[in-house]
């Protein structure tokens, strides 16, 4: 089975309605996109880092010489022993190898935190804002260096060394950029894990990277909602041995459960522990850090990211496309436990030695202006976001952004799904003041860092589109026959030869990771996302084209859904797609069919919807549940989800060929059930 699906999921450009309208839709909305273009400011270009003509300069030699390109990129970084070797890499499965700059040695906090210490002890490196108004701190590069050394010596007393793995489970406080810097000082790898998860996530991330020590927090705070972390905490590593010690940081203040010998408090530890931690020496392509995320199967896969390619990739391009200069104050929005926040809140602004804000809340609380308020509190000059939040705050109208001062923003930047016109449009004039290019950025858990991107001083912007690849980036829209197509083409979004930050495996997984990423287009990665070009040249992304939905930029896969709706005792069987939703881009939409008996009651719906939030996140939880007294299915047994795709949508005719259907009824009656609840 070809995985690219034309009629498949991923756009929330594509209005519900009947398929030729849909069609049509799609059709004028790419001709508006394409003939809306918006130039690069030409005061803008004049001092950014890289303008059009370098853009083309540098991409072509990225292209024709990579190692000579990538050695260059590479002396961003302070090298304990520099390497000889820039690459070996194959993606044919059968030699399959990615390596670079594989005999160098260097330490990745020594590169984040130490080499800025003579010119910014004092400094700040992070501006901090609690999920409460009012409630803020500074933390200097000096006490940010002194309690990573801390941590790590406390670290290295709790047994932990090189390639041990610590799973942070934490808040966006300053803490979680110790807690990774700590642990990748003494060689150690970190894993961490999106506060909001639940018990059973967290559990799941333990169990399968075998993590030695877990540092959370009592309580955290978001959106004047408190969350038991600790509680979560002790229940995920209750039945995890690997799990040697617990750290605890204070965030509350509560009372929380407290297992004497195996639980530490954060600030008591750190008090008591030498300010002075001898940084370990690593390989380059020893692990920095494992991320969990969903895949098309039930099982989240583990990501494996390696020191210097990632720390290369992730440190370069975060300056270069974000046109980054000395003393521009960064943020971005997202959580610790995406990549995003890996690569481009933490890893590329510590890189660079750049100040960051960091707020643990969200958008909407106290009031719709919490982020502009910060903005003008911070004077932030690059501005990084998702579509999904933009979407839900443009909503509030102009009038809690006009009570702010926005005049110091200079770049924004839009990541994790597809960003529709409308939302860029007001992202870009409201909140941009008409000034400031939008750095559209795609890519991935899988890539490390940036692949797609407008570069602010060299691409034009075109809303929707992440435009151009990155340096050593060579994209290839890609036929589901697997012929790579020139020109104007839509098709599957892989991309051709290795750059540095790619991830190196699945842990404990190589075959999964092979059979996903390399198998399905020989010789390329294969990102799982549909993709157009255009007659210009650039690109955009349409969405997901596997069994992965993209809810407001977080990656669910629709098994792992249906295993944990299925395990509901009241429930026989239930199928996930993703549906087109205004705000998060796509929902959850679940077609649940009961055991025998059950009775079909909106109490049974919302108990399912806090299932699923308990077992996996709120995020999961099904925004739509659909009785489904059967699913479609073929006769080999397989679920049809083309068919429950469209219907999901308000889409009920043209169901292409429903001949392989078991049972023809079963659609007619899941549609009759539809069109009684709208
Ligand atoms: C989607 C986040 C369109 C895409 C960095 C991808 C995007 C998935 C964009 C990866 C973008 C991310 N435009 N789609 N600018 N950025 N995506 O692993 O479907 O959390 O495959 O990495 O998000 O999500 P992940």
């Amino acid at each position: 089975m070809p995985p690219y699906k034309t009629s498949g999921c991923g756009s929330p450009w594509r209005t519900a309605g009947r398929l030729p309208q849909r069609i049509a839709n799609i059709q004028s909305m790419r001709q508006m996109v394409q003939s809306e273009v918006y130039p690069v400011p030409p005061e803008f270009a004049a001092r950014a880092h890289v303008d059009a003509a370098a853009y083309e300069r540098l991409y072509r030699w990225s292209i024709e010489d990579p190692d000579g390109f990538w050695k260059k990129e590479a002396a961003f970084l302070d090298w304990i022993k520099p390497f000889t070797e820039v690459s070996d890499t194959s993606f044919d499965v059968n030699n399959f190898r990615v390596r670079w700059f594989a005999d160098g040695t260097l330490n990745g906090s020594v590169n984040c935190i130490d080499r800025h210490l003579a010119a910014k002890a004092d400094k700040p490196a992070v501006f901090w804002e609690g999920d409460t108004p009012g409630e803020s701190r500074v933390v200097t590069w000096g006490e940010l260096a002194d309690k990573v050394n801390r941590l790590a010596n406390v670290l290295k007393s709790l047994g932990v060394g090189k390639g041990d793995v610590v799973a942070i489970y934490l808040p966006v406080i300053p803490e979680v950029m110790v807690a990774m810097m700590a642990t990748i000082r003494i060689g150690a790898v970190h894993t961490v894990v999106f506060s909001g998860f639940s018990a059973e996530s967290l559990e799941n991330r333990i169990a399968d990277s075998k993590a030695k020590v877990l540092i959370t927090a009592d309580e955290g705070f978001r959106g004047g909602r408190i969350s038991p972390l600790k509680r979560n905490a002790d229940d995920a590593v209750r039945n995890q041995p690997s799990i040697e010690h617990v750290i605890v940081v204070r965030r509350s203040g509560a009372e929380v459960p407290f297992t004497p010998g195996r639980d530490l408090w954060y600030d008591e530890a750190t008090e008591a522990a030498d300010p002075w931690c001898e940084p370990v020496e690593v390989g380059a392509e020893d692990p920095l850090f494992i991320l969990y995320t969903s895949g098309s199967t039930g099982k989240p896969k583990g990501l494996v990211h390696t020191t210097a390619g990632y720390l290369v990739h992730a440190g370069t391009s975060w300056r270069i496309i974000f046109d980054w200069h000395e003393g521009d104050v960064f943020w971005s929005t997202a959580d610790v436990g995406w990549v995003t926040a890996h690569s481009y809140k933490l890893y590329g602004p510590l890189l660079n030695g750049a100040t960051t804000v960091m707020f643990e809340g969200v958008p909407s609380w106290p009031d719709a202006s919490r982020w502009w308020s910060i903005i003008e509190k911070h004077r932030v000059n690059i501005f990084y976001t998702a579509p999904t939040a933009l979407r839900s705050l443009m909503r509030e109208g102009e009038a809690p952004v006009r009570k702010h001062d926005l005049s110091s923003l200079r770049v924004l930047g839009s990541v994790g799904e597809p960003i529709n016109p409308e939302a860029w449009r007001w992202f870009h004039s409201v909140i941009g003041g008409g000034r400031c290019p939008i750095v559209d950025n795609y890519w991935q858990t899988e890539t490390g860092a940036v692949t797609l991107v407008p570069i602010p001083g060299a691409i034009p912007n075109k809303p929707g589109m992440a435009a151009k690849p990155y340096f050593g980036i060579r994209p290839e829209v890609v036929s589901p026959e697997g012929v790579t197509l020139e020109g104007p083409a839509e098709g599957n979004m892989c991309f051709r030869g290795s750059w540095p930050g790619q991830a190196r495996t699945i842990l404990h997984d190589h075959e999964r990771f092979l059979k996903t990423y390399f198998a399905p287009f020989p010789g390329r990665f294969f990102s799982g996302d549909g993709v157009t070009r255009d007659e210009d040249g650039y690109y955009r992304i349409a969405g997901r084209v596997d069994d992965v939905i993209n809810v407001s930029g977080h990656r669910l896969g629709t098994v792992e859904l249906e295993s944990a709706i299925a395990s509901h005792p009241a429930v026989a069987e239930a199928a996930v797609v993703g549906y087109n939703h205004d705000v998060k881009g796509q929902g959850v939409f679940a077609y649940v069919t009961l055991k025998a008996d059950m009775p079909e009651t909106e109490e049974l719906r919302a108990e399912i919807r806090q299932w699923v939030r308990a077992r996996i996140s709120p995020i999961a939880s099904p925004d739509i549940v659909q009785w489904a007294p059967a699913l479609p299915k073929n006769r080999a047994g397989k679920i049809l989800r083309r068919i429950l795709l469209k219907i999901a949508n308000n889409d009920f005719s043209d169901f292409g060929d429903t001949s392989t259907l078991a049972d023809a009824s079963v659609v007619e009656d899941i549609i009759a059930r539809r069109k009684a609840e709208l």
